[in-house]
């Protein structure tokens, strides 16, 4: 199924726009929504590691933990149902609220990866820092 009709109008527009893949995840590909679809992530597991491709809060939920939280679930999630042990994401060095968000998950700054993102519009190019979670240390002590 198309993610696009999981979505609000607002997420669909920013999913458009961003660099996260067409909005058609391939067959094994996990998507979660919660709080009666405020927010969404969506992973594509290779087990025992997964991608994070795009996590998404409202814009009038952001800034009071949900994400956070929501994402926190997810991951435990992974780890006990799907047997995943590392998670791996891509994040623009501006999104300085994605890379707390991360941070506060436990996700590491792994590399950067150069001019990964391009504008469709503008062909502004940026680079991503690519983060990474061990599900096994963080999960244990931290979670
Ligand atoms: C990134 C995103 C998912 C974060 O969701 P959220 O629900 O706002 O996150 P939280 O409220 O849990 O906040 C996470 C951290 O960022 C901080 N933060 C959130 N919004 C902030 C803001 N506007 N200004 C400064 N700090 C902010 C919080 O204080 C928190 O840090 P703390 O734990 O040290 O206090 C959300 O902003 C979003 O959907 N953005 C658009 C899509 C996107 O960029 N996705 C990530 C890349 S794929």
């Amino acid at each position: 199924m198309n993610i696009y009709f999981l979505l609000h109008d607002d997420a669909r527009a920013e999913l458009s726009r961003s660099h996260a893949p067409s909005g058609m995840p391939l067959k094994d590909d996990i998507v979660m929504c919660g709080n009666e679809r405020d927010c969404l992530a969506w992973f594509r597991p290779i087990s025992p590691e997964c991608d994070l491709l795009w996590v998404w809060v409202a814009p009038q939920k952001r800034n009071t933990g949900l994400g956070t939280v929501f994402l926190k679930n997810c991951c435990v999630q992974l780890f006990q149902n799907h047997e995943i042990t590392e998670i791996f994401c891509e994040v623009r060095l501006s999104n300085c609220i994605a890379i707390k968000l991360y941070c506060c998950l436990g996700f590491s700054i792994e590399g950067i990866r150069k001019q990964y993102y391009v504008d469709k519009v503008t062909g502004y190019r940026e680079d991503a820092y690519v983060m990474k979670l061990n599900m096994e240390q963080s999960l244990l002590y931290n979670f």
